[in-house]
């Protein structure tokens, strides 16, 4: 396992971290799987952990803490997120600071997953949601202060929401955040534009997050692929997205080299990238920790393949104010979390 500095903070965080929603929050989950992949990634030297309140209103963060328990010598980085008060899935417009993240909440739900993880301080604290015209609201900045100086909570971050990564630049340029999590993959390159050099020049880790889209870039997805009633990937991949995700992927074949499988590819292709400090795969399995953790020592794509894979971006809109009611419940639905 490759390391890399996490921002501003110093820390060595492992290039590749581990995504902790599935096990929380999505149907065939089974803990004692969950726990023996990420016991097995652990001795494979990953460590930095992104989970969140609400990956299971808790059950992912108490996995966690069993992990980091059964760990003691191993400086394990724990990152968790708070949810907006509102638990609107992505932050609106209209909504206000007041509507998702008073300080009052924030500090309630810093509480809470302190208990769940069964640990002193939390490594970084990020906000679920990200709505950028919060960035001039003092009460952020402040609030994250006084759980750093409490001890409470080491750093403290942002999660943007899907396929706004221009909409946290304020807040990078502000100062007062010391990480961004963005999705970042083959298909969605654009946080390389404008968010990565802001990032850059004021010295913000960059958590990029889900690096398959969320399951089409392994490669195992079909025409017939459906998940259990309530699984949230049956809305993502509604058919007529899985048609065309599946023609997108299929056209990144022909770059595939001999002995790289597509999970590879496409992790390798985010570490290609200096302005990522880690990339946070979503894995249940023991076999997809190894699979994906050994991305990471099979050194730099050529610089002609990443060429390539550049041309295969594809840029997604999301603009919740120009739809329905009715389609807007829907779509938040879709891409929440
Ligand atoms: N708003 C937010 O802040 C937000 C939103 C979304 C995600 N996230 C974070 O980002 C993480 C990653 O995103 P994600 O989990 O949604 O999606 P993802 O990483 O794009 O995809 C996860 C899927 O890929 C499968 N997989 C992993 N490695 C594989 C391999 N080598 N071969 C075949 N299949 C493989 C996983 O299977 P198994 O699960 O069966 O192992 C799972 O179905 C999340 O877990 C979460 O921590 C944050």
């Amino acid at each position: 396992m490759q390391y890399r500095r996490f921002g501003r903070t110093g820390w060595q965080t492992s290039e590749i971290g581990y995504g902790m929603w599935g096990m929380g929050a999505w149907t065939g989950s089974d803990d004692s799987e969950s726990l023996a992949a990420l016991e097995r990634s652990v001795e494979l030297g990953c460590n930095f952990f992104d989970t969140a309140w609400v990956y299971g209103d808790g059950r992912s963060e108490t996995l966690l803490g069993r992990i980091v328990r059964r760990n003691p010598a191993k400086k394990l980085y724990l990152a968790s997120k708070v949810p907006p008060k509102n638990r609107a899935w992505p932050a609106a417009d209209r909504h206000t600071v007041d509507d998702c993240y008073p300080p009052a909440h924030i500090t309630e739900y810093v509480e809470k997953s302190l208990k769940n993880l069964g640990v002193e301080a939390i490594d970084l604290i990020q906000l679920h949601t990200w709505n950028d015209d919060w960035a001039g609201d003092p009460r952020i900045p402040e609030v994250f202060e006084r759980l750093k100086t409490s001890g409470k909570v080491r750093a403290a971050g942002i999660s943007l929401n899907r396929w706004q990564p221009a909409n946290g630049i304020e807040a990078v340029r502000a100062g007062f955040i010391d990480s961004v999590q963005v999705v970042y993959n083959i298909f969605d390159q654009n946080p390389e534009d404008q968010l990565f050099p802001a990032c850059r020049e004021r010295d913000v880790a960059v958590i990029a997050r889900v690096p398959f889209d969320e399951g089409s870039l392994t490669g195992t997805l079909t025409p017939a692929s459906r998940w259990p009633a309530g699984d949230w990937r049956n809305g993502y991949f509604s058919p007529e997205n899985l048609r065309n995700t599946l023609a997108r992927v299929a056209a990144l074949e022909p770059l595939l080299p001999e002995s790289v499988t597509l999970p590879e590819l496409a992790l390798r292709f985010i570490l290609a990238n200096a302005d990522v400090a880690t990339v946070i795969p979503g894995m249940r399995k023991k076999r997809n920790v190894e699979a994906n953790l050994a991305s990471s020592d099979r050194g730099a794509l050529s610089a002609d393949l990443v060429t390539a894979l550049r041309a295969h971006r594809w840029d997604r809109k999301f603009t919740p104010e120009s739809l329905s009611a009715r389609a807007k419940r829907k779509l938040a639905g879709l891409l929440r979390r």
